[in-house]
């Protein structure tokens, strides 16, 4: 499992300068609103994952009256073996990623050496927002789980592009058979990946007796067409409504994760600390599913669980979360309240004040 075992960085928001040690297992990290808590993590993420999980614009991050930001990670798979070094540089034009010194394309690269699950304020959003949040909790999971998953997305959203443009341009079915073709094959890929991922997801959550307080938690996929209907032949039914609409009603980018307690969607009869709670086990679910199907344990990075949890649901959350995370990192504006909730003992702590983060023991 990988551990992000040092981590250094220049100019990233109020963080202006940064290197710290951190510990294998769980890491917390204290301070007040506006220190830079939430920065630590985005910054981690980044180094797994390229992106940032507030933003997609770098000038947002690079710390103000700076150029460029600059993150490098010491990421070891084993205890016995050799450190491999990550880096990641942006400008607002452009991304450099490097791993042991060489330069990288593909941002994807970082994740092989460093997988990574954040829980951050977007993620609280999963059962309110749109259904792509939801769906795109599926498809990270199985970016690391299935090795050429992302070559398949790629591959599902270009005939997309492809099939969408010639219903713009009022092509007629001839013309855009070879689209419907390659997005029918690449879309059952898609379904067949998507619906096992789910099929985990829920083992995971009956076999964890702590997420059903409330009731039976489930996972409902739907897969974007009639359940009853053939991809192919749907797509070349549907082409004169399509090419009115412009656009490609049917297919997996129309998928849908249902969020279910005893039967219900869960986004209608859940308070939000208890929607809170079902969230920390969706995404607990995904780590398990990324562990199981890789082998390794994703780092986890868990932001400021304890608003709007009572001390027991926060208890309830961190156990969900931490019972099959590797390394975790997670963050407290008060120390009590998380220490009280804590199921395993923490092995670092850090303090951050105005953007410097130090080592520090936990104020009673
Ligand atoms: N590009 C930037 N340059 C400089 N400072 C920035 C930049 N972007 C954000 N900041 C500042 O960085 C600080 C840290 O923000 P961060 O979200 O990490 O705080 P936090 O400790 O998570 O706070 P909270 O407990 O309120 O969530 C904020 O004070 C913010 O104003
Ligand atoms: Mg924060």
């Amino acid at each position: 499992m990988p551990i992000l075992e040092r981590l250094s960085a220049r100019n990233f928001r109020i963080i202006r300068e940064l290197d710290l040690d951190f510990a294998a297992g769980l890491n917390v990290v204290e301070g007040r609103n506006g220190s830079g808590k939430t920065s630590l993590l985005e910054m981690i993420y980044l180094l797994g994952t390229g992106k940032s999980f507030r933003t997609s614009r770098a000038a947002d991050y690079i710390s103000a009256n700076e150029q460029r930001t600059l993150i490098t990670g010491s990421v070891r798979e084993s205890p016995d073996s050799r450190p491999s070094m990550l880096g990641i540089e942006k400008s607002s034009q452009d991304t450099l990623c490097r791993i042991d010194g060489q330069t990288v394309t593909a941002a994807s690269e970082l994740a092989r050496h460093f997988s990574v699950v954040s829980l951050d304020a977007q993620a609280f959003r999963i059962m309110d927002d749109g259904p792509a949040i939801r769906r795109s909790l599926i498809d990270r999971a199985l970016f690391h789980v299935e090795p050429n998953y992302l070559e398949i997305y790629k591959r599902f959203h270009r005939a997309l592009r492809s099939r969408n443009e010639l219903l713009k341009q009022g092509a007629t079915l001839a013309e855009g058979e070879y689209w419907n073709e390659q997005l029918a094959e690449q879309a059952l890929a898609l379904d067949l990946a998507r619906k096992h991922c789910v099929a985990g997801f829920n083992a995971w959550v009956n076999g964890a007796p702590s997420a059903a307080q409330w009731g039976q938690v489930s996972f409902e996929y739907r897969q974007g067409w009639r359940a009853d209907g053939d991809l192919r032949q749907l797509l070349a039914e549907a082409w004169p409504r399509d090419v009115e609409s412009r656009t490609t009603q049917s297919g997996p980018h129309r998928a849908e994760l249902k969020i279910l307690l005893d039967g219900r969607p869960a986004a209608n009869v859940v308070s939000r600390g208890q929607g809170k709670l079902l969230i920390c086990a969706l995404v607990a679910a995904q780590v398990s599913f990324i562990a199981h199907g890789t082998g390794r344990r994703p780092a986890l990075l868990v932001d400021d669980i304890g608003s709007e949890l009572d001390r027991d649901s926060c208890a309830a959350a961190l156990s969900l979360l931490l019972s099959d995370a590797g390394q975790a990192f997670v963050t407290t504006i008060e120390a009590a309240p998380l220490l009280a909730a804590l199921p395993i003992a923490h092995e670092a702590w850090f303090h951050v004040e105005r953007g410097t983060i130090a080592p520090a023991r936990p104020a009673s």
